[in-house]
């Protein structure tokens, strides 16, 4: 029987509401427990955590979508579950093996069904896993004992207006140094962000472009999502760095570009003053799906790609086809 819940699904933005049921699992001496569902939301841990001082954390951010026949289902929960293997080894952190993870994601998601939201909406009911290191701590070493836990929420857009473009400016900030954790989904990345991001969107832009911390010159990643953008003869072009988070959305629309759409799809470097070569550009993660990117301003010039008011036929198809898929309704090409 589904509960139901009172929610107007087609307000929904990223915003935090308290489901019912989150997972909680301890590592202690040497070993994850069973885990459980709790109804509580708060974390009780020693004030010593290297999590609240030394940054030894990591999350993850995957999607429920409901389906035309009102099934649930994950999008691709084992690659979240092998990027956070890795950022756990870059923090020294004990792995979560790929089967507990999916399984918590699973329970939280079984649990919380009636906060899936109805096909149709366009929502979807967002899952955060974290872990983080805890117990009594203060020498800069890792945690004694680590707590990995996994929440929901319902949520619609992430950037204000979904598939509208949006502007962005480049920062001078940096967000992460080469052979630094940029790779890697850890708290530190996010928290260097908040900054440059609230300077961005006082001067009236979405978010910030941030370029690679050595040169200056290549685009790194579009606020805290990944970069695309469709050059004028048509290939998708992203680009590559050890220092920028390997999205899952990105890599799937690399998949969905070439084996979909037969478009030639290149990860290379993408350099800022050379933004003419692209008809259309998007920012892209799971949080934000698709965000057209309307223009970019660079050295007090906007340069617009596309449209800043509609969305490229090349990014709207991508989006149509990724989305479709997502929610059951796109096959496998023959
Ligand atoms: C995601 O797309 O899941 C993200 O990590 C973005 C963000 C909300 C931190």
């Amino acid at each position: 029987m589904t509960k139901a819940v009172d929610i107007d699904w087609s307000k929904l933005g990223f915003n935090y509401i308290k489901t019912d049921y989150r997972y909680i699992s301890v590592w202690k001496s040497g070993s994850w427990d069973d885990g459980k569902l709790t109804e509580d939301n708060t974390l009780t841990i020693s004030e010593g955590s290297a999590a609240l001082h030394y940054g030894q954390q990591c999350f993850e951010g995957l999607k429920a979508y409901r389906t035309k026949d009102g099934k649930i289902q994950l999008f691709r929960p084992d690659q979240n579950a092998k990027r956070m293997k890795s950022s756990c080894r870059r923090l020294l952190m004990p792995e979560i093996p790929e089967e507990k993870f999916i399984g918590a994601c699973v329970q939280v998601v079984r649990a919380n069904a009636h906060y899936v939201p109805p096909y149709g909406t366009g929502a979807t009911l967002y899952l955060r896993p974290y872990v983080i290191g805890v117990g009594d701590n203060i020498g800069v070493k890792p945690a004694p004992e680590y707590i990995f836990g996994v929440f929901c929420i319902p949520v619609g857009p992430y950037f204000k207006g979904g598939m509208t473009p949006v502007n962005f400016i480049v920062s001078e900030y940096d967000r992460a140094a080469p052979y630094g954790t940029g790779a890697a989904k850890v708290g530190g990345n996010y928290a260097a962000s908040l900054m440059p991001h609230e300077v961005a969107v006082k001067k009236g832009f979405a978010d910030c472009i941030y370029l690679d911390p050595l040169t200056h010159r290549k685009i790194e990643e579009v606020g805290a999502a990944n970069f695309f953008g469709i050059t004028k003869n048509n290939k998708f072009v992203t680009p590559k760095s050890e220092s920028i988070l390997p999205s899952i959305t990105k890599y799937s629309l690399m998949h969905v570009a070439k084996e979909y759409m037969g478009m030639e799809v290149e990860e290379r470097d993408v350099l800022i003053d050379k933004l003419d070569e692209f008809a259309e550009a998007g920012a892209c993660g799971t949080a934000a799906v698709i965000t057209p990117i309307g223009g970019i301003e660079y050295n007090g010039k906007l340069h617009v790609f596309h449209s800043e008011k509609e969305v490229g036929p090349v990014t709207k198809k991508l989006y149509d086809i990724l989305c479709g898929i997502q929610f059951g309704d796109v096959k496998a090409p023959e």
